[in-house]
């Protein structure tokens, strides 16, 4: 069989109207604007109105991705979700969004991949295309962090926000390059650092879950800080070396945006200028799948990427997962 290779030819984002600023959150934990600033460089996060879930704002992202593409959803062959806040454990979100779109023709499922879910949905998109047994693939990285946040425990409600992005696989055409490669780990010896713990088969919900707050994010952020750095510097430096590539060549690259002195740690490892490098986590803190979607939307919609751009994705999130994705930008 020949492989064919796959590009993106449409990208969006939605993000919630509700603001959450650093003074918002000094009202109802012990914390300070300064403390977050510096310690994450977050100033503001988005927030959902109630009753709004994680398949309503993917199925906002994804509206807008077919209006600019000017595509009818029911050409759509699969939708993937990544996300670890789905409205519910089943259905699926991408089957919610496929039926609040009219995605009639397209199959779906949930991708759980935590702050690498989009690259790992998007490397998964890039292979159903590249096998020619699907057309148009449709990745979305969305979740509602908010929904399991503890709005009392300071040391994690500060972090994260709601937001969701989306973009669309086709196959590239002659000449094109599209998604060039990718490298995706796992590495399950982290997982005790970054959990939910209840409501799962291990924990199912009752009164006593509730009762020992296990239904809300625990994270150990010393031990994820260290790892984070290496572990996105590693596979990015490893993708571009197996491509005869220094980051000089990237017009862009995307770190997942959980903390911004972890994405100048890696910056100043990968010896890359500040300008190369999307940040948007001063507006909308950690949108765990939204943010590197979130990221591509924001820099197609200002030019600052254009066609034949070199792009260079890179995660790291609970998990451990980890994943670099490498793409020539053809729109
Ligand atoms: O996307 C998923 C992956 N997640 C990440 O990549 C997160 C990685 N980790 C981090 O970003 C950082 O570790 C945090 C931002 C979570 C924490 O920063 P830190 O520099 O590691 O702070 P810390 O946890 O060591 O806490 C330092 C101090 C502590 O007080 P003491 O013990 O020194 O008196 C905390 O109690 O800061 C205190 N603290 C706060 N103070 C004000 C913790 N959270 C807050 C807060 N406001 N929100």
């Amino acid at each position: 069989m020949s492989l064919r290779r796959a590009k993106i030819t449409a990208v969006s984002h939605y993000l919630p109207e509700r603001r959450i600023t650093n003074k918002d959150l000094e009202k109802i934990v012990d914390t300070s604007d300064e403390w977050i600033v510096e310690r994450t460089g977050i100033r503001e996060r988005r927030i959902v109105e109630k009753g709004q879930a994680t398949s309503d704002i993917a199925a906002a992202a994804a509206k807008r991705l077919c209006e600019k593409r000017d595509l009818d959803p029911a050409e759509l062959d699969l939708i993937i979700v990544a996300t670890v806040t789905p409205d519910m454990f089943f259905p699926s979100s991408a089957c919610l969004v496929q039926t609040k779109l009219g995605a009639k023709k397209a199959w779906g499922f949930d991708l759980s991949g935590a702050c690498s879910g989009f690259v790992y949905a998007l490397a998964t998109a890039a292979q159903f295309v590249s096998t020619g047994t699907h057309n148009k693939v449709l990745v979305i990285g969305a979740d509602v962090m908010t929904s399991i946040i503890d709005f009392r425990d300071r040391s994690t409600c500060v972090l994260f926000g709601d937001g969701a992005g989306a973009v669309l696989v086709e196959p590239a055409l002659d000449g094109e390059c599209g998604i060039i490669d990718h490298i995706l780990r796992s590495d399950g010896s982290g997982g005790r650092f970054l959990y939910m713990p209840g409501g799962g088969s291990l924990h199912p919900a009752n009164a006593e879950t509730v009762e020992k707050k296990m239904h809300y994010v625990h994270q150990d952020g010393k031990n994820v800080f260290k790892f984070a750095v290496r572990g996105m510097v590693d596979i990015s430096q490893e993708l571009l070396t197996r491509h005869g590539l220094t980051p000089k060549d990237l017009k862009l690259y995307i770190p997942h945006q959980a903390n911004l002195r972890i994405i100048r740690a890696a910056v100043e490892k990968m010896n890359l200028d500040e300008s190369q490098v999307a940040v948007n986590i001063d507006r909308y803190a950690n949108t765990t799948a939204g943010t590197i979607p979130i990221c591509l939307a924001e820099a197609a919609e200002s030019k600052q990427i254009n066609r034949n751009d070199l792009i260079l994705m890179a995660s790291f999130g609970a998990g451990f997962t980890s994943g670099s994705l490498l793409l020539r930008w053809e729109i």
